[in-house]
């Protein structure tokens, strides 16, 4: 049977990183099928350059069209290298980010055309879509601060607040866009409150159940 694509999306410092972990833990421990955890970009080995390349402090800026590229390359080799055989395999597949962040991030956030970033995602995926998203949406200040104060600041981190904002109410717009596939969450609560609403989906949705 073909496995599960679940993806996590939010602004810097929604928390991903942490329920990513605790859903793994969570379906490993109940599930029979095997949990994978990736993450863009830097799935692949090409994704490691490539996350390096677009996160790092450049001397010269890399310009948003470029920039968007560089994020459909990644994707492009994610899908085929990790994400389709592991669910053609029958995996369930829990990656940091995808599609939406492009949309959100490239989109929304940098100005650059949502259609245009649709016919990218779609040649990058061949067509691949999430089975679950889960947005978990926190407010801007809330998040920036939380990944300040894990010194995690990187190139993003330091544009101003706006370009947030405006990510921000990317999420929110695809979430009406597909409120079947994404599925917002409330992250400004409690870790364990967060991972309780994200099991509790997954479970509606028949994810992760015992054999
Ligand atoms: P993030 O996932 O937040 O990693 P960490 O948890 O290590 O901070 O960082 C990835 C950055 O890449 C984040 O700022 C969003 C950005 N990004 C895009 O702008 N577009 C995309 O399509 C993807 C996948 C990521």
């Amino acid at each position: 049977m073909r496995g599960k694509l679940i993806v996590f999306e939010g602004v810097e410092g929604c928390g991903k990183t942490t329920q990513i972990e605790r859903s793994r833990l969570w379906l490993q421990d109940r599930g029979k099928a095997p949990v994978v955890v990736t993450r863009e970009p830097g799935g692949t080995e090409l994704g490691v350059a490539l996350r390096h390349l677009l996160l790092a402090e450049q001397q010269h800026p890399i310009f948003p069209r470029a920039e968007l590229l560089l994020y459909a390359a990644d994707r492009a080799q994610h899908i085929e290298e990790t994400i389709e055989p592991h669910l053609s395999q029958g995996a369930i597949v829990l990656c940091d980010r995808y599609t939406d962040s492009t949309v959100a991030y490239q989109g929304y956030g940098r100005g650059l055309s949502l259609e245009l970033i649709e016919r990218l995602n779609r040649i990058a995926t061949s067509g691949t879509m999430s089975d679950l998203t889960l947005w978990l949406d926190v407010e801007v200040e809330i998040g920036l601060a939380r990944a300040k104060a894990r010194g995690k600041i990187d190139r993003f981190e330091q544009t101003e607040l706006d370009f947030h904002r405006r990510v921000q109410q990317g999420y929110k717009e695809l979430a009406q866009k597909y409120p079947h596939r994404i599925v917002r969450i409330d992250a400004s609560r409690s870790e364990v409150e967060v991972q309780a609403q994200i099991q509790e989906i997954c479970d509606r949705r028949g994810i992760g159940h015992r054999a």
